[in-house]
């Protein structure tokens, strides 16, 4: 078979991008362990109501961690819990997130944070809430007829002011 060279440059160049590309994404997973952050832990779904830290959904500050507080949200047709936060400015937060029923969403609005809710799985997420303002939490997963008034309110503020 006989391959015109131009062809041969092409073909080259075109195994050649599939291999960078392959180790790029091989180096990237598995060694600076960039993987999806999501469905990593698990939990019945049916004992949330019993299971810290989801007994007690809210804001609490923490100590000695990576994060100042720990955001505990338990979403359930058609609601969140807590329904709203108020965060102080600058602070960083860990956002420990499930579902006691069907699939949610966890969008907040304004923000590069979007979490699917599985039943049966723990999302976590940590964030800095660096801007003061209301962001709106709304879950952008279609999960019933009350779908839509399903929402949350975070409210970033100064604690100096
Ligand atoms: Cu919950 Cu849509």
């Amino acid at each position: 078979m006989h391959l015109h060279r131009y062809e041969k440059w092409w073909l080259t160049f075109g195994i050649g991008s599939l291999v960078l590309f392959l180790v790029i994404v091989g180096i990237s997973a598995f060694h600076q362990g960039h993987q999806p952050p999501s469905s990593v832990k698990t939990i019945n779904y049916e004992q949330i109501d019993k299971v810290a830290p989801f007994n007690e959904p809210g804001l609490r500050k923490v100590e000695g961690k990576d994060w100042d507080y720990e955001l505990v949200v338990v979403a359930s047709a058609f609601m969140y819990m807590p329904t709203e936060v108020e965060i102080p400015v600058g602070s960083t937060v860990k956002i420990i997130a499930t579902t006691k029923d069907v699939v949610h969403g966890y969008g907040v609005a304004g923000t590069n944070i979007n979490m699917m809710l599985e039943p049966g799985y723990v999302n976590e997420y940590v964030t800095t809430m660096d801007k003061t303002g209301e962001y709106l939490v709304v879950c952008n997963e279609y999960c019933g007829t009350g779908h839509h008034t399903m929402k949350m309110m975070y409210k970033v503020v100064d604690i100096n002011e």
